[in-house]
């Protein structure tokens, strides 16, 4: 109907421009033409009649020249005949001769067209001659015009009926011509949206009518998306309730699935009872009060040993167990799985290859088995949960590269989030996985991949570009694999702010009167503290050689400065990580006995797990913070540190291999391989004004509150339902 409106009103216009120009135009065409026809015509009665009616004249027989008339008007168009002599007198007319018409003045033949009362008249006049050529009078014959008129009335129309027919046939002509091109267009795209239109260096099939437009429109959705995405993300104050302001209004409520392998909460048996653990883990401190906020369903392995007593028949728990707000579904793992899948593929394997801690990847072929059986026994849990068909599901990590694939084929309406948040290493070094292809493959089942750096983003496009045969747009950061489209964009992961713990601690004194009293420091000794798993990425050695180094070039600081390491245990099944840890003991215990006396000791470490709570504490208490990590995808403990600071003194030392090294310049910024610069790190943090530690405190601390946990969560949300918005507009042009 639409098109129909869109096609006749150009038609009706155009038949008004036919009436009003062209009409006029053929009008004064045909006139000219039948007066000319008119002129032939009366040239031939003149002819006819000149002789005989010469000689009527001569003989003065009125009666004869009347029956000669009445002949010659027998033709309908001749409308009046008059004979003048010589002296311009008329001496015979036709009862029809218009009176007001007198005999011509001038000596020549003429013509006139005369608009009479009657209608249009023409009038021609002609000389007779007797035989001497002597003019003897004249003969003046009228024509009647009115058939002209008549015709052009006709002319008229017929040419607006030729035009609006002509029209009506071009409309539809065009008509079909759009709903071809529209189809065309449409087919175009639903290409571009789906990205399969996107540069293809291998197997170029763009149509090339859409090269010009698909530039600029994928330039300008670029543009208008990304400044959208801004304008949006700055509006916001993030808070738990924006954030669930985003599910409501952005996903309209729409159903959030998290998946991890570490679980938020541990049940374990100690001393005959049960006990709750918090995990070290930086995803699950990130993710728990994302979760917290969406009242969402988080899918872990339930690795606690008293897990299998407290969830209901279908394996789930509420939690926080003191104020249940979301569920907790536990997937169980049989120990030949756990070995397989989490500590050989994914942290003998994949670990070592992200990081770049100069420890082999092992690669085994059964562990790869585990890993792809576990990944099916998660998607499984997924279909099981999802009360919808489309829900918004957040795979977290290395542990699940297989998963966005699986759960797109059981779910294909869910809106897939995968965040990597560990390093993604450049293409050559993760080429030498035996299933990179595999790996690359389940990833790009996702919707959206996240990476904490840019520069992380960038190896994962180009790892994906040089083994799989695919279609990139750079500009846009897609990837078009197999008629999907996976867009990988940069979510620098961070913390709630303000952290919750901080409701409940004791103030910055008290927490550090109490740290110092566990430790016994006195007050006039100032500390250092590390806090990590117990993972060789961390550069736990490193630390400790700068603290060497430190302790040799000032020793006036022995016995006045104490270093705090809280090493988390961690994967210890695993051989690399028992060595490391014994490691990391010896060389403790060699730099304490080089530096110890009577009771002081310069390095306490506590190889245990602690409680988020009681880290908070130590946080509060010292005087700087040193993050040593040889590579890192973010950290999260250098965030957890400033955001503790609500004093805005201390300072964080911070490797540059981390992802927070480059949204917080204002710490002192160093190479954990670099032991002299260490060294000195620990000697400018020692040693840094108030004024100065104020002043980067308080840069830092307003950056972390204004890019927290809930922001990094919002975007990612935020952009899910951008994606759901452009698959359903797909879904329109498909009608
Ligand atoms: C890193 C990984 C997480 C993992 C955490 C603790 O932060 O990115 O996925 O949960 O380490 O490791 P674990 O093996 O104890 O879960």
């Amino acid at each position: 109907m639409k098109n129909l409106i869109r096609f006749v009103l150009p038609l009706i216009v155009a038949i008004g421009l036919v009436a009003y120009a062209v009409v006029p135009l053929v009008d004064s065409l045909t006139l000219h033409w039948f007066i000319k026809d008119v002129e032939i015509r009366s040239k031939l009665v003149f002819n006819t009649i000149n002789e005989p009616l010469s000689e009527l004249i001569d003989t003065k027989d009125k009666n004869k020249i009347e029956r000669l008339f009445s002949r010659v008007l027998q033709d309908e168009r001749l409308y009046a005949l008059a004979t003048c002599n010589a002296e311009k007198k008329i001496v015979f007319k036709t009862n029809t001769f218009p009176s007001e018409i007198n005999c011509p003045v001038e000596g020549a033949d003429y013509n006139e067209q005369r608009q009479m009362a009657s209608g249009q008249i023409y009038l021609v006049s002609y000389s007779l001659h007797d035989e001497y050529k002597k003019k003897t009078g004249d003969v003046i014959i009228i024509h009647d015009l009115s058939f002209i008129e008549r015709r052009s009335v006709l002319t008229k129309k017929y040419i607006i009926y030729f035009f609006a027919v002509l029209g009506l046939i071009i409309s539809l002509i065009t008509i079909i011509i759009a709903r071809i091109s529209l189809l065309g267009f449409i087919n175009g795209m639903q290409s571009i949206l789906h990205g399969d239109l996107l540069f293809d260096k291998k197997k170029n099939t763009n149509s090339p009518e859409f090269d010009p437009i698909l530039k600029d429109l994928r330039n300008l959705v670029g543009q208008l998306e990304k400044d959208r995405k801004f304008r949006d993300e700055v509006r916001i104050s993030w808070t738990p309730k924006a954030l669930k302001g985003i599910l409501q209004r952005e996903l309209l409520g729409e159903e959030v699935i998290i998946v991890s392998n570490r679980e938020p909460y541990i049940h374990v048996h100690k001393e005959n009872k049960i006990e709750v653990q918090f995990p070290a883990s930086g995803v699950v401190t990130a993710l728990e009060p994302v979760v917290r906020a969406c009242s969402g369903v988080w899918i872990a392995h339930g690795s606690g040993s008293a897990d299998k007593e407290v969830v209901d028949k279908n394996d789930r728990f509420q939690v926080p167990p003191e104020d249940p707000s979301y569920m907790l579904r536990r997937v169980w793992l049989s120990k030949e799985e756990e070995d397989g899948y989490y500590y050989g593929f994914a942290n003998e394997g994949i670990w070592p290859l992200c990081h770049i801690a100069h420890v082999r990847p092992i690669f085994r072929s059964s562990d790869w088995k585990y890993y792809q059986e576990v990944n099916k026994k998660f998607a499984l849990a997924v279909k099981q949960e999802a009360r919808t068909k489309n829900p918004v599901i957040l795979l977290q990590d290395y542990h699940f590269a297989l998963l966005p694939k699986m759960i797109n084929e059981l779910l294909p309406e869910a809106t897939i989030i995968t965040f990597w948040h560990i390093p993604w290493p450049n293409s050559e070094s993760f080429g030498i996985c035996p299933w990179r292809e595999e790996i690359l493959d389940g990833l790009l089942g996702s919707t959206i991949i996240g990476f904490h750096t840019q520069l992380h983003s960038n190896n994962f496009i180009d790892t994906v570009d040089r083994y799989l045969e695919c279609r990139i747009d750079r500009v846009n950061s897609s990837i078009s694999f197999k008629g999907k489209l996976t867009a990988v964009n940069n979510y620098p992961i961070s913390i709630e702010y303000p952290v919750k713990w901080s409701k409940s601690a004791k103030n910055i004194e008290a927490c550090g009167e109490e740290i110092r009293l566990r430790h016994n420091i006195s007050p006039n000794i100032k500390i250092g503290i590390g806090v990590d798993r117990m993972d060789y990425t961390k550069g736990i050695l490193e630390r400790f050689y700068a603290l060497d180094r430190f302790f040799s070039l000032y020793p006036s600081w022995v016995g006045k400065f104490v270093f705090i390491q809280i090493a988390a245990p961690t994967r210890s099944s695993i051989e690399h990580y028992q060595i490391f840890a014994n490691e990391v003991q010896s060389l403790a215990q060699k730099i304490n006995h080089k530096f110890s006396s009577g009771d002081y000791q310069p390095i306490i470490l506590l190889a245990q797990h602690n409680d988020p709570a009681e880290v908070y504490k130590y946080y509060r208490a010292v005087d700087f913070c040193f993050v040593s990590s040889l590579h890192d995808g973010m950290n999260l403990v250098a965030k957890e540190f400033i955001a503790a600071r609500e004093d805005e003194r201390g300072m964080l030392i911070l490797s540059q291999f981390t992802g927070a090294a480059q949204e917080l310049p204002e710490s002192i910024v160093v190479n954990p391989y670099d032991i002299e610069q260490c060294a000195e790190a620990v000697n400018s943090a020692l040693t840094m004004s108030l004024t100065e530690q104020k002043e980067r405190m308080q840069s830092m601390r307003s950056y972390i509150q204004e890019f927290n946990v809930y922001r990094w969560a919002g975007r990612m949300l935020m952009d899910a339902a951008r994606a759901r918005r452009r698959s359903k507009i797909i879904g329109k042009l498909h009608l």
